[in-house]
C-alpha cells in the first residue's frame, strides 16, 4: 500500500559525507523499493562543490549498494539536486528552505558542532510549519551541550517532530526484545532481580578506525557507542512494560528506567575500564596501531574499546550488574545481549555436573536467539548437559536506516530518542567520562584481532 506522504522534500545536510553515502541513501532506497511507499523529493547539501549530475550519480550508487534500485527509487535519484551551502549561515538555510516542495524534513548527518552551529542558524530563519529535523548521534557532546541544544530545539519546534537517531532502535532484533518480553507470558514473570544474576550487553567490532577520526577521535568507544547506543538497548531489555508501542508510552518506559540508572555503586572509577588497540591482523587485514592512524592526535588518549557496569536503581533491578562493552578491532565480532539468570536454589543431590545457570542469548548478528538450558545428558542421565533452543531471525524489510528514516518521513517518533532520555545517557556516562579524560583510570592496550586486554580476560 502506497501511503499518504507527509514530507514533500528530504534534505540532507552533510550529503557529500560517510554517512549519507554508506548509510544514509541505502536505507533509503530500499525504503523508497518496500511496501511502505513513498513519493518525495530529494535534496542534497554539502560543504564542498559537486554539480547534480555528480550527486545524482552517488546516489543512484548508493541506491544500487542496498540492492535496491526500483522505479521510485529511480525517480527519486534522477529529480535530485545538490546545493552546496554553509549550513552555519542563516542564508544558506534560507536558500535550502526555499529550495523544498511541501514539507520539510532536515537531516543533519554532519559532526556534533556543526549541527549545534546549525540549529542556531535555524533559530534566527525559522522553520515552516509542520518540518521534522532528524539529527545524528553523538546529540551534542556532553550533558550541558545536550542540553543546550534541546533548548535550542524546543524553541524551534515541538518534541514530536524532533528525530534524535539511534539506528540501532531500528535494528530488528533490537526491536524483538520487545515482542520477546512482552508478547510471552514465560519471560517477563522472570525479568526481575530476584531470577537474573547479570545482564552483558556487548558490542564487539571487527572494523578498525575505517578513516574516521576527525569524528571518532573526540569521541571513543564510550560516546561513540555506549552513551548513544547501548544504554537504549539496555532501556528497552530492563524498561517496566508500556501500556503501548505508541511513542509517549514506549518513550516515557524508556526514560523511566534510565533515570534510574547509575554508575555501578556510584564508583564511576571502579565501574568502568578503557583500551586502545595497537598494531595487528585481523582476518588477513593489516591494522596499524590506532595512535598511527592518519588524523589520531595521541594526547586526546582516546579509548577503542569501552566496558562500563551500571546498576538500575528501582525494585525490579536493583543489585544487578549491567554491563556494557564495545570494542573496535575485535578478533571476534560478538553483538550480543546475554541475560545470565540465576542458579537454582537446590540442585537435587544426585546430579553430577554443572553446566552454569541458564542462559538467554539475544544476538544482533546474525540476528538469532539461544536458550542454554541445563539437561539430563546423553548416557548417563543423571549427568547434566547443556543445550540450547535457538533459532535466527529473517532479516526485516527494512535494514536499520531504512527505519528510522521511515519514522522520520511518517513523522512517527517512537523510534525517535527522546530529549530527556539523550540527557539521561549523558548524566550516565558523565562521571565515568570525566574520571577517563582526568586520566584518573589508566587507559590498557589489546592488540588489534586479539580478544582485548590479556588482564582483562
Ligand atoms: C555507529 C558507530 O553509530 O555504529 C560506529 O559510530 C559503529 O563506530 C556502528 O561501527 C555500528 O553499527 P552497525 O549497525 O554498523 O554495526
Amino acid at each position: 500500500m502506497l501511503m499518504v506522504d507527509r514530507i514533500g522534500t528530504l534534505v540532507i545536510l552533510g550529503a557529500g559525507g560517510d554517512l549519507a553515502k554508506r548509510l544514509l541513501l541505502p536505507g533509503l532506497g530500499q525504503l523508497l523499493r518496500s511496501s511502505r511507499g513513498y513519493d518525495l523529493r530529494l535534496i542534497g547539501v554539502g560543504f564542498d562543490a559537486m554539480t547534480d549530475a555528480e550527486w545524482r550519480d552517488r546516489v543512484v550508487e548508493s541506491f544500487a549498494a542496498g540492492e535496491v534500485v526500483s522505479s521510485r527509487s529511480t525517480a527519486v535519484a534522477t529529480t535530485s539536486v545538490y546545493l552546496q551551502a554553509d549550513v552555519t549561515d542563516p542564508a544558506d538555510l534560507t536558500r535550502i528552505l526555499a529550495a523544498t516542495t511541501g514539507t520539510p524534513a532536515l537531516y543533519f548527518a554532519l559532526p556534533p558542532q556543526v549541527t549545534i552551529a546549525s540549529i542556531a542558524a535555524l533559530e534566527k530563519v525559522g522553520l515552516p510549519a509542520g518540518a521534522v529535523l532528524g539529527l545524528e548521534k553523538p546529540f551534542g557532546t556532553d550533558l550541558r551541550s545536550a542540553r543546550a541544544l534541546n533548548r535550542q530545539l524546543a524553541r524551534l519546534l515541538p518534541e514530536k517532530h524532533i528525530h534524535r537517531v539511534d539506528h540501532f532502535l531500528g535494528k530488528s532484533t533490537v526491536l524483538n526484545l520487545l515482542g520477546l518480553r512482552f508478547a510471552n507470558r514465560i519471560f517477563e514473570q522472570v525479568w526481575s532481580a530476584e531470577h537474573i544474576e547479570r545482564v552483558d550487553i556487548v558490542f564487539d567490532e571487527t572494523l578498525g578506525l575505517e578513516a574516521r577520526a576527525g569524528y571518532y577521535d573526540t569521541a571513543g568507544a564510550l560516546v561513540d557507542m555506549i552513551q548513544s547506543h547501548l544504554l537504549l538497548v539496555m532501556a528497552l531489555a530492563a524498561m517496566e512494560p508500556p501500556s503501548s508501542l505508541d511513542e509517549d508510552d514506549l518513550r516515557g518506559s524508556m526514560a523511566q528506567v534510565l533515570r534510574a540508572t547509575h554508575a555501578w555503586k556510584s564508583d564511576p572509577v571502579a565501574a568502568g575500564r578503557r583500551a586502545r588497540y595497537t598494531a595487528g591482523t585481523i582476518d588477513g587485514r593489516k591494522l596499524p596501531a590506532y595512535v598511527n592512524e592518519a588524523g589520531v592526535h595521541q594526547e586526546l588518549d582516546t579509548e577503542t574499546l569501552a566496558e562500563v557496569t551500571v546498576g538500575i536503581e528501582n525494585w525490579r533491578w536493583a543489585g544487578v550488574p549491567f554491563r556494557l562493552r564495545s570494542g573496535k578491532a575485535i578478533a571476534e565480532r560478538r553483538q550480543q545481549i546475554i541475560v545470565t539468570f540465576k542458579d537454582v536454589p537446590h540442585r537435587p543431590y544426585g546430579f553430577t555436573g554443572n553446566p552454569g545457570p541458564a542462559r538467554l542469548t539475544i544476538s544482533l548478528t546474525p540476528d538469532s536467539i539461544g536458550l542454554d538450558l541445563n539437561i539430563n545428558g546423553e548416557g548417563d542421565p543423571f549427568t547434566l548437559d547443556r543445550v540450547t533452543l535457538g533459532t535466527e531471525f529473517a532479516a526485516g524489510e527494512l535494514g536499520p536506516y531504512g527505519e528510522v528514516l521511515h519514522g522520520i518521513l511518517s513523522d512517527d517518533a517512537t523510534l525517535s530518542v527522546r530529549a530527556d532520555a539523550v540527557e539521561e545517557c549523558w548524566r550516565i556516562v558523565a562521571p565515568i567520562l570525566s574520571t577517563w579524560r582526568a586520566g584518573t583510570v589508566p587507559i590498557d592496550s589489546y592488540r588489534a584481532g586479539s580478544a582485548g586486554p590479556t588482564a582483562w580476560r
